[in-house]
């Protein structure tokens, strides 16, 4: 029998539930999925009119305060949001520290732990510990002081990201510039243009706020999920937003988008289509891009996707990889296997191709995931944070290791 331990508070019973497979850690009012009917709603709007009719800023709002904001509030809090895109000038100095050929994710882990490091409120042994539980009793002071976080990490998102892009490249970080949109500041960031030069594409521009507007929260997931735990120890939310960020630089989480790009450069062209095809129906290889572990139908981003790729498409012209992809997917969606197994294009089939007809490079890809999730993990922290029943997270184990045994000394090992 394995040994259990005497546990006087432990309450009801102890389920062993591997990787939480089944384990609700929170009620949530944020975003509602339903895989089997292809449903996204975030604050109970279909993503499908959140993506024609509202855009990434003001949809950011609805995710973190959980209704549309007048049209006062939206100036006030989009005016916001777009001040914090400066970066101070030691920000930028640790960002430009790095080596060229770091991996932009590890960078900006790292940028968003480094502003812990110069938001003077962040520091818990001078005021976290309070912040948020003062923030939870309703304080006014202390729920100012959350939204000012929660404003400064949404708007140093795109800048980090971006030096991100220009470290790698040797070049000097543009400083955001006034009067664009938050994609438009991200875009105007990354440019290769001199400053005063660069006016974002309005076509590129929208599809990159569309994408971004798809991508800002999907429930709970493993980022999220980070967020929320390592939150609920009421460390300030910049070191929380580093460690979620990590948990999306794994290939398991952020980096399918990248894995459908390789996978078609891999296929070389529309006429192997029918060769890889057979190989994934033999099992020797997986279909990048296809199937989601919760939706059973389409992914309903991936359709609004598709329609943005068109748009993107009728900028930068058609390339060979844009054609495979069309025809894998044609292919896939015609055949047995993948009808039989519910398997259709998730969100990153079609979100690796624009980015790379866009001109990102390949492991710039979480980068475009990260950004615009920030909003997501803010939403469910600030949840999580105001919450009455807001505690410390601590999972439990079962112990299968060995029962009590003596010290051996080091010369009777064997
Ligand atoms: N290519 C080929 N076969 C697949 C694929 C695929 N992409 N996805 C599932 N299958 C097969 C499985 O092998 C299984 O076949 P079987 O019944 O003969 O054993 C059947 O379809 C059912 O698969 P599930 O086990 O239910 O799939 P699961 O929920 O475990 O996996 C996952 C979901 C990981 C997303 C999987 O579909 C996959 O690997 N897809 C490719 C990677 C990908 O695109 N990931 C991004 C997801 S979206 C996101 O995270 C933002």
């Amino acid at each position: 029998a394995q040994d259990r331990p005497e546990d006087e508070t432990e309450k009801g019973i102890r389920v062993s539930d591997s990787a939480y497979t089944n384990t609700a850690a929170v009620t949530s009012s944020i975003t509602f999925i339903d895989g089997g009917r292809g449903i996204l709603r975030y604050r109970g709007y279909p993503i499908e009119q959140l993506a024609r009719k509202s855009h990434f800023l003001e949809s950011a709002y609805l995710l973190i305060y959980g209704e549309l904001p007048t049209a006062q509030r939206y100036d006030a809090w989009s005016n916001e949001v777009l001040h914090h895109t400066y970066l101070h000038h030691d920000v930028e100095h640790v960002m430009s520290s790095f080596r060229y050929d770091s991996h932009p994710m590890a960078m900006l882990i790292s940028g968003f732990a480094a502003l812990g490091a110069f938001a003077p409120e962040a520091n818990p042994s001078l005021q976290g510990q309070n912040l948020y539980s003062n923030a939870a009793k309703g304080n006014v002071e202390a729920l100012a002081q959350m939204d000012k976080q929660i404003m400064r990490l949404i708007g140093k998102a795109p800048t980090l990201a971006a030096a991100t892009y220009r470290n790698r490249q040797g070049r000097p970080f543009n400083r955001p510039p006034t009067g664009l949109s938050y994609s438009g500041t991200f875009l105007y960031c990354l440019d290769q243009l001199s400053e005063h030069q660069y006016k974002p594409n309005a076509v590129l521009e929208r599809a990159l706020d569309i994408l971004f507007l798809l991508h800002a929260d999907h429930e709970m997931n493993c980022s999220t999920a980070t967020m929320v735990h390592v939150g609920s120890s009421l460390v300030d939310p910049y070191s929380a937003v580093a460690a979620s960020c990590a948990a999306l630089y794994g290939p398991l989480h952020g980096g399918a988008s990248e894995a459908v790009v390789r996978q078609l450069i891999d296929i070389n062209g529309p006429e192997n289509v029918p060769k890889f095809i057979e190989q994934v129906k033999r099992k020797e290889r997986n279909l990048a891009g296809f199937g989601h572990r919760v939706y059973r139908t389409t992914d309903p981003r991936s359709t609004i996707i598709r329609e943005v790729a068109e748009q993107v498409f009728s900028v930068t012209g058609r390339s060979k990889l844009l054609d495979t992809a069309l025809a894998l997917r044609d292919a896939a969606e015609k055949d047995d296997y993948f009808k039989s197994r519910n398997l259709h294009a998730n969100v990153d089939f079609f979100s690796g191709i624009i980015y790379q007809q866009m001109g990102f490079p390949l492991d710039f890809y979480p980068v475009l995931f990260a950004v615009p999730r920030v909003v997501g993990w803010l939403a469910h922290w600030r949840q999580a944070m105001l919450s009455p029943s807001q505690r410390i997270w601590r999972p439990k184990q079962i112990y299968i290791g060995a029962s009590e045994r003596d010290y051996v000394d080091v010369k009777q090992r064997e």
